[in-house]
């Protein structure tokens, strides 16, 4: 193994290094075959099992119930966006807009039907969960973003809804939920599952009656089920990456493990804040609802902003810098960020702290 340091990445992210190690020998060598992974067609045998597996993976680990399909699609959750209410929305669907995603979701929507926006924090910059609002007796699904990767909020708990559609992109796998209070969960892999360029999706199948006729093969969630995700070459080794993520995922206790780890993680870093809260200051007023992904915060200026994560960077901390229109300061503590990155991460902190706060 080579150098690795914390890496504070909002995606594509840290992945757990018994991933990478064993993706890359499968890369080369799969299974003592001498040919990898990567080379082989996504109809032959190797990867008929490999996706029996990943699936089979995907449906123990968080207890999907039948009378749902696991869709693995190429590209990212902003082509979702669009695919998921061109299959789905007829007439008018409910968003809940708590961030930069979910209002690019809600925009992408206007293209099929009226996008009913419930409720909005944009105008107290994404700081909170939206309250007080109630969802249309007549829409075709409510849409929410459940972890809010760039402003740092999450919901807590999650809203109750006949129909219930999530972006679950920043923390798929990173939280237990019981997937047969929604009707659609997707999101794009490459921050707690695997690489960029994999979208997974799980999706209750009542819903493909709906899918207008107008939709083309290579978009309907329906064929795509059916096909096995296979209608063409789907992104074969960044599926294969998955496989060995939930492989660990299962090592590491599974879903209810990590989650009480990620619990752990965040803990630290908020405490941190919470014990200066006039020096690193939260982004988030909504504390119950801060995320447990994207921990974000400011220092009283851009100087120290820059020096902190300066020397974060010699300490082994990268990629600290908040969102580009965003700023300050943004950790990604994704599934694979060990308990030992955020304690690293809440020392410098506080050394920090003590070397530039106010005396
Ligand atoms: C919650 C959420 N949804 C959607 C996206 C868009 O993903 P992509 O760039 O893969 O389209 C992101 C990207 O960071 C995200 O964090």
């Amino acid at each position: 193994m080579g150098k690795r340091v914390y890496n504070f990445s909002a995606g594509p992210a840290m992945l757990p290094t018994e991933v990478l190690e064993a993706s890359a020998a499968a890369l080369v060598d799969y299974k003592g075959k001498g040919y990898g992974i990567a080379e082989v067609s996504h109809r032959s045998k190797d990867f008929d099992a490999v996706m029996d597996e990943v699936k089979a993976r995907a449906k123990a680990l968080m207890s999907i119930p039948d009378g749902y399909d696991i869709v693995f699609s190429q590209g990212g959750a902003s082509q979702l966006f669009l695919t998921i209410p061109w299959n789905f929305l007829q007439g008018s669907a409910d968003y809940v807009v708590t961030g930069e995603w979910a209002k690019k979701a809600a925009e992408a929507a206007k293209a099929y039907g009226t996008v009913n926006v419930l409720a909005s924090s944009e105008g107290t910059a994404f700081d909170r969960i939206p309250t007080g609002w109630t969802p249309a007796a007549n829409a075709s699904y409510l849409h929410v973003c459940t972890n809010n990767t760039i402003y740092g909020t999450r919901w807590s708990t999650l809203p109750e809804h006949p129909c219930l559609f999530a972006d679950m992109s920043s923390e798929f796998m990173a939280r237990v939920v019981d997937v047969s209070k929604f009707a659609l969960i997707y999101g794009g892999a490459q921050k707690n599952l695997g690489p960029s360029g994999v979208c997974m999706s799980i999706v209750r199948k009542d819903l493909y009656a709906r899918i207008p006729k107008s939709v083309p093969k290579l978009f309907n969630y329906q064929v795509l089920a059916e096909q096995d995700s296979r209608i063409n070459t789907p992104p074969t080794f960044g599926i294969y990456i998955l496989l060995e993520t939930f492989r660990w995922l299962e090592k590491q206790g599974g879903i209810a493990a990590i989650e009480a780890r990620n619990e752990e993680k965040a803990a630290l870093i908020y405490d941190a804040i919470d014990r200066a809260p006039d020096f690193y200051q939260g982004t988030v007023t909504d504390t119950p609802n801060r995320s447990r992904m994207n921990i974000t915060f400011r220092l009283p200026s851009e100087e120290l902003t820059e020096k902190f994560i300066k020397e974060a960077d010699k300490k082994g901390m990268v990629s600290l810098k908040g969102y580009r229109t965003v700023g300050g300061i943004r950790a990604s503590t994704y599934n694979a960020m060990p308990v030992e990155g955020c304690a690293a991460l809440a020392r410098h902190m506080d050394e920090f702290l003590a070397a530039n706060g106010k005396k």
